[in-house]
């Protein structure tokens, strides 16, 4: 892929509008967050490009400024938010229900929040079983149903008076499903759409649509989603950037943290059990087994990829990794995970670690749709298009060309990140080789 230089990249004037299918925890935790700190009445803790900074030239040269004054992004003040839910609560409601935030939290965002209300949906039950609501479309076929998502995103658009837009799935988890004939072609997943195919998933409507109406387009869960050659296709072709796929948070973040550092040391793993239980609405449609093996599979693959059993049989061959999650209404969205982690050392001897992560699934997740939405938008201007591997750092499942596997180590990711970031604009890249203060 060429260097765009500094000089290519599309300056961020106007206002960026973000568009978020399923208006749930996530997404009205995310925007009411965004209008606090707008207010200046809450840091954007969690939040990359709001806080962390980039270390340019050598350790000694003391350049670090803050990744939102190296890269030009879009200020908080541009964005306006917008959506669609199956469900006809405004946002506002919508966060009440989640329960996520406190009042003292939602009653200062409430006329905000409640000014932004879900476009009906694209919905079909065979993908989610254990919702329904009333906010969905009608239409002839699914072709006729992303031509009115394309209609939705114009309309919000001009309305709004954006500049540019970015989409990003906060939706529900959508059963697991493999590639089929219709996603191998643009042509062939047309056809389907104008024939009704059962194979192709709503979040896939919105994909199409959003890639055809040239708005970048993000996954934040685990379904197959845009991850086929038809929508691959489509998006290199149209010259837009993407990414995907669920949002790293919580347990799966806790794993990627350790078992890089337990590998690091070549200490062996025997086993690794997760548990949790969770009690919000995403909790409650993981309960169905259809959509919990969409996730399970994204949770499972993790360790493998990170601790490579291929190339250290004898540390991880042998490695019983299980994941369970478990809806559990009382906690809402106030989750508990537990691991419990099989180690072992020199000679063999075995050793236990124990985490129990009292976490909060949104409020975890808020900063990285944020981040997300920035950096999609300045890879956009920046003329980067397809999947986006230096966005992995937030996700379970990375999506990666065909056929590279995906780096799901979280330091080397960021490290991935930033020098995209000093590639961007033109800076040396950073090996952490070091020898220059020595020579
Ligand atoms: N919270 C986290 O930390 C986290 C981490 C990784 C992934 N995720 C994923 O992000 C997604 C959102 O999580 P959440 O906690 O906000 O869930 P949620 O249940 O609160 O919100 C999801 C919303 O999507 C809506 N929806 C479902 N299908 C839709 C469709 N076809 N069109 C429009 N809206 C639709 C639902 O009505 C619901 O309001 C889930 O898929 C979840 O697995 C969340």
């Amino acid at each position: 892929m060429s260097n765009p230089s500094p000089a290519t990249i599309a300056p961020a004037k106007g206002k960026l509008g973000v568009l978020i299918p399923g208006m749930g925890a996530v997404a009205t935790t995310f925007m009411a967050g965004v209008e606090l700190v707008r207010k200046g009445k809450s840091n954007p803790v969690g939040s990359l490009t709001q806080l962390a900074t980039v270390r340019l030239g050598k350790r000694t040269d003391g350049r670090s400024p803050m990744i939102k004054d190296f890269v030009p992004l879009a200020k908080l003040t541009d964005l306006v938010f917008g959506g669609w839910d199956i469900y006809e609560d405004n946002a506002y409601q919508a966060a009440t229900n989640a329960a996520v935030l406190g009042k003292e939290h939602l009653g200062q965002v409430k006329k905000f929040l409640g000014g932004i209300k879900p476009m009906t949906a694209v919905f079909d039950q065979n993908y989610v079983k254990r919702i329904n609501g009333p906010n969905v479309k009608t239409g002839a076929n699914k072709m006729a149903m992303a031509e009115q998502l394309m209609a939705d995103i114009a309309g919000f658009k001009k309305a709004n008076k954006c500049d540019r837009l970015v989409m990003i799935w906060c939706g529900s988890t959508e059963t697991f499903t493999k590639p089929s004939a219709v996603h191998a072609t643009l042509a062939a997943f047309e056809k389907g759409l104008a024939k009704n195919s059962a194979d192709i998933a709503p979040s896939q409507v919105y994909a199409y649509a959003a890639l055809k109406s040239g708005v970048p387009f993000a996954n934040g869960a685990p379904n197959l989603t845009h991850d086929t050659p038809a929508l691959l296709d489509m998006a290199r072709d149209n010259g837009l950037p993407v990414c995907g796929k669920d949002f790293k948070t919580g347990q799966t973040f806790m794993k990627t943290l350790l078992a890089p550092g337990l590998k690091s040391r070549m200490l062996g793993i025997n086993g690794w059990f997760s548990t949790n239980i969770l009690g919000n609405r995403d909790g409650e449609v993981l309960d169905d087994p259809g959509s919990f093996k969409t996730k399970e599979e994204t949770k499972l693959s993790v360790l493998d990829q990170i601790l490579q059993p291929e190339l250290y049989p004898g540390l991880y061959k042998d490695l019983y990794h299980a994941v369970r999650i478990n809806y559990y209404p009382p906690r809402g969205d106030e989750k508990e995970g537990w691991d419990n982690i099989d180690i072992f050392g020199w000679l063999g001897y075995p050793m236990q670690i124990k985490i129990d992560f009292l976490c909060r699934d949104s409020i975890l997740a808020a900063p990285i749709v944020l981040d997300l939405v920035l950096f999609m938008d300045l890879a956009q201007r920046a003329g980067m298009r397809g999947i986006q591997e230096w966005l992995s750092f937030y996700f379970k499942a990375p999506m990666t060309a065909p056929g590279l596997y995906p780096e799901h180590d979280i330091f080397i990711q960021l490290m991935k990140l930033k020098n995209r970031l000093r590639y961007l604009m033109g800076e040396d890249l950073i090996t952490h080789l070091g020898l220059e203060y020595y020579d």
